[in-house]
């Protein structure tokens, strides 16, 4: 089988079918949801905070992200991979842009990019389409804005908040994106939002009316320490079962139970 591809998002939208976007961040973990079918892996810049230990999405770079991707790539067969541009990769220019988008996709092997931002990006989704470059853009809250935003909270509510984001996500499909996240935004304007969009939404708190939905991988299978956002459901236990087995492993080798006869060569 062939890779998924941005025209199947866009039929399915068509068609009515909502799907399921996670992240990821290696080979190993990648392949399990690409066997379970997962139609759209996004190598997030939350790899800063959920994999590579930092306290938000800022710090993390271009090259540490590409190693990252590659590794999702590899791991992967039939989901789309989408690599996030992070914090400063973009912003300074439309040729900064360009120039990181393409690394993505030619040393990384990725299949499409994400940037965050309503109209301030436009002259960068435009240029990026144009060369070739399928873009998924990301308005409502945007974790790269946390030092503007002054935390994590819902964005687009009062009808002026509402109408400006409404005018980002048709302006971004006009630029060309090919879907749209929409991040911690009240249900009732995700679904005008996506009721105006020809190309998909993609939800993350932002209600049922999406037409896919997005989690962090380690929020959606219980990795994730200490208390979820209300938008987080949790469908495992990761951290117990993890927390468990190296508890008992240590436990056996101090009672030398581990290894045994069975383990052991002669
Ligand atoms: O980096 C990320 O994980 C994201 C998704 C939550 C949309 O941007
Ligand atoms: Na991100």
């Amino acid at each position: 089988g062939r890779r998924v591809t941005t025209r199947d998002l866009l039929a399915a939208k068509q068609r009515g079918e909502r799907w399921a976007m996670l992240t990821a961040y290696d080979a190993r973990i990648a392949g399990v949801f690409d066997e379970a079918g997962i139609p759209v892996l996004l190598v997030g810049d939350s790899a800063a905070d959920n994999h590579l230990g930092y306290d938000n999405t800022v710090p993390v770079t271009m090259d540490e992200l590409l190693v990252l991707v590659k590794a999702v790539v590899r791991g992967t067969r039939r989901s789309l991979v989408v690599a996030d541009l992070p914090f400063g990769s973009y912003q300074v220019s439309v040729a900064q842009a360009l120039e990181n988008a393409t690394r993505f996709l030619k040393e990384g092997g990725a299949q499409a990019v994400k940037l965050e931002g309503g109209h301030r990006v436009l002259p960068q989704v435009e240029a990026m389409v144009e060369a070739g470059i399928p873009v998924m853009a990301h308005i409502g809250l945007t974790p790269q804005s946390v030092h503007v935003l002054g935390g994590y909270r819902v964005q687009g509510r009062g009808p002026e908040a509402a109408e400006q984001l409404l005018r980002d996500a048709k302006a971004l499909e006009e630029a060309g994106a090919f879907a749209v996240v929409l991040e911690l935004v009240p249900a009732e304007l995700a679904q005008r939002i996506t009721e105006s969009l020809s190309i998909p939404t993609i939800g993350i708190g932002a209600g049922p009316h999406c037409d896919a939905q997005v989690l962090v991988w380690g929020d959606m299978a219980g990795l994730t320490p200490g208390k979820t956002p209300k938008f987080v459901k949790q469908y495992a236990d990761v951290r117990s079962v993890l927390l468990g087995a190296a508890r008992r492993f240590a436990e056996e080798v101090r009672d030398g139970v581990y290894p045994g006869e069975e383990h052991s060569y002669h």
